[in-house]
């Protein structure tokens, strides 16, 4: 297998070179296989790929390539796990002890996870290790707690009946993740599945699967019992489209882009598949003239650039009130201008580089795109270095409505700043696009938070901060940023049947 130290040291002019890499430990590769039925077994084609390194655009490791072959073994694993396992005999209360000790478990590898994911993903070693892998165990433990909360209810029917419900696990959740929250998309898909008492397989990202593997040898590690949790690596239309089409899966979760998820749903609606989609947004930051500028400021940076711009609820279209425009504009474009972008393992990173070279292209497309319709380049707009996918945080001021860069998602360090100067306009604009993910809205007018936040077509409304995740509060899209809410006790529907049991109460038959 392979073994690897990162030597990513990008080429930056916004840093020094010396790479201070703060407590990041060395990142070993200890799981290139599939997981399934408790087992690391190669590809049954025997094939691997490669996933790189985005920061010097060098392998990392080859990586069993998951198809369709095996996915039939994963879910002959997962669905016997799930129909005479332990597992369907545990209590509800063990499973979430299980979860528990998971959780535990990554938080005793916290670093050296976080330098896993920081290699494969790019991401700066500080985010995963500070903010990705906290709100994960923030998800497990939430969702253990759920294990043995899961009840229904007595219902008073018509008759001389006892009526009751009963909360079933659906079976067996296909689950379908991204690159951009690697080991937080397990964490959120792992937690509501587990607690309902589901099994699982997971197909991780192609430019992402190394840290998902080594959560699965934890789980195990934790006592989850063998074919609870089988990991497929591969590519979308051969791994992941066999999930979707599988007959033995009951459920699809998929984060991802629109495009992907509508060719899920065609697939998976010949056996009527339940899905839920979590997908992609172009979410209005709206900031009103009697904000807390400074802090307004500050949450439009964040909500821009964090995670390199790849964040579905990206705050990617930032309304400001005509009146504080200048002066407000000039304090975010000084913000991305400082904004350190180099080495993800040196400690004074902010932002590495993005994923991978499509979504670096992609990217780079739009800014050309915005210049060409004539937006305004404010700060940005470049290349950083030439190795690694690197790009300078950028600011586009003077854009209309109807630009690309003002209408698609561009999953970048990419800003669309919009001038408006009434609340009915404001409204309308925000909401004309077809996605519904998220919205802020900055004021200290506390009924116009309130009027704002009720009349915006969006899943999650952040007033005065944004990016504010916490387990126990459900996440997800309004239109065409998907349906189904992850996290929260919202969150555990998907995963959940209702059964009705209805028992006469007549005492005729008793002899
Ligand atoms: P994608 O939607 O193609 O990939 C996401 C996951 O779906 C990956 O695991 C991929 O292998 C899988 N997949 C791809 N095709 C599939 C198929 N036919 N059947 C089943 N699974 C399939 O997204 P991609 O190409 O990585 O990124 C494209 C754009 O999508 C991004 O630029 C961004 O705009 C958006 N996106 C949104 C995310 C979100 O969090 N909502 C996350 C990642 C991307
Ligand atoms: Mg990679």
């Amino acid at each position: 297998m392979a073994q690897s130290k990162p030597t990513a040291v990008a080429p930056s002019p916004t840093q020094p070179q010396a790479g201070n890499r703060g407590t990041a430990p060395a990142p070993q590769i200890r799981q290139t296989q599939l997981f399934i039925g408790g087992q690391w077994r190669p590809a049954r084609s025997g094939r691997t790929f490669d996933t790189i390194n985005p920061a010097t655009e060098e392998t990392i490791a080859q990586v069993a390539e998951g198809d369709a072959a095996d996915v039939e073994t994963a879910v002959a694993a997962a669905r016997e796990a799930f129909e005479t396992g332990p597992w369907a005999r545990m209590d509800a209360r063990q499973r979430g002890r299980l979860m528990l000790r998971l959780a535990d478990l990554i938080e005793a590898e916290i670093d050296e996870l976080a330098a896993l994911e920081a290699l494969d993903n790019g991401k700066p070693f500080a985010d995963a290790r500070h903010i990705d892998i906290p709100l994960a165990l923030d998800a497990l433990r939430y969702y253990a707690g759920w294990a043995d909360k899961i009840h229904g209810q007595t219902i008073p029917i018509n008759g001389n009946y006892f009526c009751y419900t009963r909360r079933e696990p659906v079976g067996v959740a296909g689950q379908i993740i991204p690159w951009n929250f690697p080991i937080l998309m397990v964490a959120w898909k792992w937690g509501p599945a587990l607690a309902a008492g589901c099994t699982i397989v997971m197909k991780p990202a192609e430019q992402t699967p190394l840290t998902c593997l080594r959560l699965a040898r934890l789980a195990q590690k934790a006592g989850i019992p063998d074919g609870v949790i089988n990991v497929v690596p591969g590519f979308g239309p051969t791994a992941g489209a066999a999930i979707v089409k599988h007959p033995g899966i009951d459920k699809v979760a998929f984060t991802g882009s629109g495009e992907t998820a509508q060719i899920i749903m065609r697939q998976a609606a010949d056996q009527l598949k339940r899905l839920t989609f979590e997908l992609g947004g172009k979410s209005p930051n709206i900031v009103f003239a009697d904000a807390d500028l400074a802090a307004a400021a500050r949450g439009a940076h964040v909500g821009i650039h964090l995670n390199q711009g790849q964040c579905c609820c990206a705050g990617s279209r930032l309304f400001v009130e005509d009146s504080i425009h200048a002066e407000f504009v000039e304090q975010v474009v000084e913000l991305s201008r400082k904004r350190r972008v180099g080495d993800p393992f040196d400690a004074a990173t902010e932002q590495g580089p993005q994923v991978d070279r499509a979504q670096f292209d992609k990217i780079m497309g739009y800014i050309a795109a915005g210049k060409a319709e004539g937006a305004t380049c404010a700060t940005g707009g470049r290349r950083v270095g030439d190795r690694g996918f690197f790009i300078e945080p950028t600011v586009f001021t003077n854009v209309r409505d109807e630009m690309a860069i003002a209408r698609e998602e561009i999953f970048g360090p990419v800003l669309s700043v919009l001038k408006f100067s009434d609340t009915e306009e404001l409204v309308r604009r925000a909401n004309a696009t077809n996605f519904g993910l998220a919205a802020a809205i900055w004021t200290r007018d506390i009924a116009r938070a309130h009027s704002v936040a009720r009349r915006l077509r969006a899943g999650t409304v952040w007033v005065n901060c944004y990016d504010v995740f916490d387990a126990a509060a459900p996440f997800g899209g309004f239109k065409q940023s998907g349906f189904g809410r992850e996290l929260g006790e919202r969150g555990l529907d998907p995963y959940l049947e209702t059964k009705t049991v209805t028992v006469s109460l007549e005492e005729r038959h008793i002899p």
